[in-house]
């Protein structure tokens, strides 16, 4: 194989990578909307909560939660670390199913939905148009990804 022709195929590849980097770039921005065939995974920076619903869970995490715990023990690299690579079904599970501790339970579902809302937008996840979801196998469509 020729000098000439390596380079070209060099080339060709830096090319696929630069288009597969601004086509993941575009749909992260929202400018594209991903393929069907990505739908299954589907994750976090989708917009998966409303803005509404993240204002109602930092009320009820003020309320309730704050009695315990400071806001920073639910973000950045403490998020990261426990939540990256799950899904928000295991985070609303954890939080419905153990906590306020002493009383576990004692929220509505649509309440701890609103708290996962608000640890999202805390983590720099986007809002959308529909509310996070109560229910576990709408939830476990949803990965957490490293926030934006
Ligand atoms: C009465 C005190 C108390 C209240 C109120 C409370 N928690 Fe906790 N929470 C704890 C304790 C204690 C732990 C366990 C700490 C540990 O072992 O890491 C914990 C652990 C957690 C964990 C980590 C669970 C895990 O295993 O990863 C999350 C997430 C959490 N709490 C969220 C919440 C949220 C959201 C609320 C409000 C709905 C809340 N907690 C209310 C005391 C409380």
């Amino acid at each position: 194989m020729g000098a000439k022709h390596r380079s070209l195929i060099r080339g060709r590849r830096r090319f696929a990578v630069v288009e597969a980097v601004l086509v993941v770039g575009l749909i992260s921005a929202g400018w594209v909307s991903a393929p069907v065939g990505a739908q299954s995974g589907a994750s976090v920076l989708d917009g998966v909560f409303t803005e509404a619903q993240a204002t109602r869970g930092e009320a009820t995490f003020r309320r309730v939660c704050s009695a315990c715990h400071d806001t920073n023990e639910f973000s950045g690299g403490r998020f990261r670390l426990t939540w990256v690579g799950q899904s928000a079904a295991d985070l609303y599970d954890t939080i419905a199913t153990l906590m306020p501790e002493g009383d576990p339970g004692s929220l509505t579902p649509a309440q701890y939905a609103g708290v996962v809302a608000y640890l999202l937008q805390v983590n720099g996840y986007p809002a959308g148009e529909s509310a996070l979801p109560t229910s576990l196998s709408a939830l476990r469509t949803m990965e957490i990804v490293e926030a934006p």
